[in-house]
């Protein structure tokens, strides 16, 4: 069984690159599916969901090829199965996008309940309202969602919850509604308006995408087109933690600082120095840290994605913290793994209260999801001796190379087979 094995103590020093961005690029790729042509998508990670995510295209029917680092080129033009494969679908959050795109190109949609990250009920309800307000009858049949409709129509859509899926999902489905579609109290995210843009860089009519409210003016037909995803601003993240928890000085190239700014802000508030560029941040610890109270929110708040590492950060910080989760229900479950190593910490409910310790201690933890993966990780990197790291397959879902870019930062870590 592959492992990560880490020696800590080592100060994370020098520049890393940022990829591209998982959440942008998975709706990006199955975005593809509407416009039946060829599309070459640049700056993609080369990460597990990625590479699912092209074989459940491909099973559909769809060419999707690598062609050097970063860049996949994907044709729809002649799709066969409408069907996506449920072995493959389980695996990721992400299929529910299949919904969005085949209810768009053909009316009918089948899809497994999507997979992903346990961290809580993941309910689509948001989705399926989305979908029925758009014309379509939906049932759920063995575990498959079904969508059927002779016409899409465009509606006014209130998001009940500020849904990231729903709000590209339903994107999606009404690119091509006759008239206008209008979602309200749509997803902000980033990645919300990556897809949007790449949808109407394919020729779709999509305005407001970053506010809370969304008009998607349906269009007859879309056209194929080169696109670059948006950098990964959790992985950024993670780097950044990753410095400030090591007492290093690193550069993180290829990103854009805005969408960094909750994370820049808690760790300027912790005592971290973060300086900002055009299309960098450096992160640098010159003074003692000390703990805050941080509450995960939609975007511009603080990323729930992040909450993980940033917990490991502060149980090594003096002092006492609060993280309070406000997004998912479970997603404390790497905090028995971290109190293995000797963390401080109490979880109640959708709260932990953390009390910095001086040091972790390296033993073998485990990955309860992928970005409990990301804590784990930041605590083998601070922990006194070896810290070995188990179920990394969690990790290579989001994470692109990251044992190769940290021991580009000076980390001691490697994959081992035990
Ligand atoms: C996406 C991301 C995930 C990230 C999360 C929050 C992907 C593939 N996954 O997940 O990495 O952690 O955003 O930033 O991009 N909800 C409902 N009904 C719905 C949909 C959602 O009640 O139909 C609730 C969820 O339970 C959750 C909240 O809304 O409490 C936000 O969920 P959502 O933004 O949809 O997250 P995901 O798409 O699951």
């Amino acid at each position: 069984m592959e492992k990560l094995a880490l020696e800590g103590g080592k100060k994370l020093q020098g520049s890393v690159k940022v990829s591209g961005f998982k959440n942008a690029v998975l709706p990006i790729m199955a975005a593809t599916v509407l416009c039946g042509d060829r599309c070459v998508i640049e700056n993609v990670p080369m990460i597990k969901d990625v590479k699912i995510l092209a074989e459940i295209l491909k099973a559909l029917g769809a060419t999707a090829e690598f062609t050097a680092d970063g860049i996949l080129e994907i044709d729809t033009k002649n799709l066969t199965n409408r069907e996506a494969p449920h072995e493959f679908a389980k695996k990721l959050r992400a299929s529910y996008y299949l919904l969005g795109v085949t209810i768009g190109r053909f009316g009918e949609a089948n899809v497994s309940y999507p997979g992903g990250c346990n961290i809580g009920t993941r309910p689509i309800d948001q989705h399926i309202k989305g979908f029925e307000a758009l014309g379509c009858d939906v049932s759920i049949e063995h575990g498959v969602i079904k969508c059927r409709t002779e016409k899409l129509e465009g509606t006014k859509i209130y998001l009940d919850v500020e849904s990231i899926g729903a709000t590209i999902n339903i994107m999606l489905g009404a690119v091509f509604a006759d008239g206008q579609t209008i979602i309200e109290n749509s997803a902000k995210e980033p990645h919300v308006v990556d897809t949007a843009n790449f949808l109407n860089a394919m020729g779709a009519d999509i305005k407001g995408a970053g506010t809370d409210v969304i008009r998607i003016n349906g269009v007859e037909k879309l056209h194929g087109c080169t696109y670059s995803v948006i950098p990964d601003q959790i992985e950024a993240g993670t780097y950044m933690i990753a410095a400030a928890a090591t007492g290093g000085d690193v550069l993180i190239q290829d990103v854009i600082p805005k969408h960094l700014e909750s994370v820049t802000a808690k760790l300027r508030e912790m005592g971290v120095v973060v300086e900002e560029f055009d299309d960098a941040v450096r992160v640098k610890v010159e003074t003692d840290l000390k703990g805050i109270n941080v509450k995960t929110l939609p975007y511009p708040g603080f990323p729930t994605d992040l909450q993980q590492p940033l917990s490991t950060l502060l149980a090594v910080t003096k002092g006492t913290s609060i993280v309070t989760e406000s997004i998912f229900e479970s997603r404390f479950k790497y905090v028995d793994e971290l109190k293995k190593m000797g963390a401080m910490i109490k979880v109640d409910g959708k709260t932990s209260v953390i009390s910095g310790v001086d040091a972790l201690d390296g033993t073998t933890i485990s990955v309860t999801d992928l970005r409990a993966g990301a804590a784990c990780i930041v605590a083998g990197l601070v922990a006194k001796g070896t810290t070995k790291i188990e179920d990394i397959y969690h990790i290579e879902r989001g994470y692109d190379r990251i044992v190769e870019k940290l021991r580009g930062l000076g980390a001691s870590i490697e994959c081992i087979d035990e």
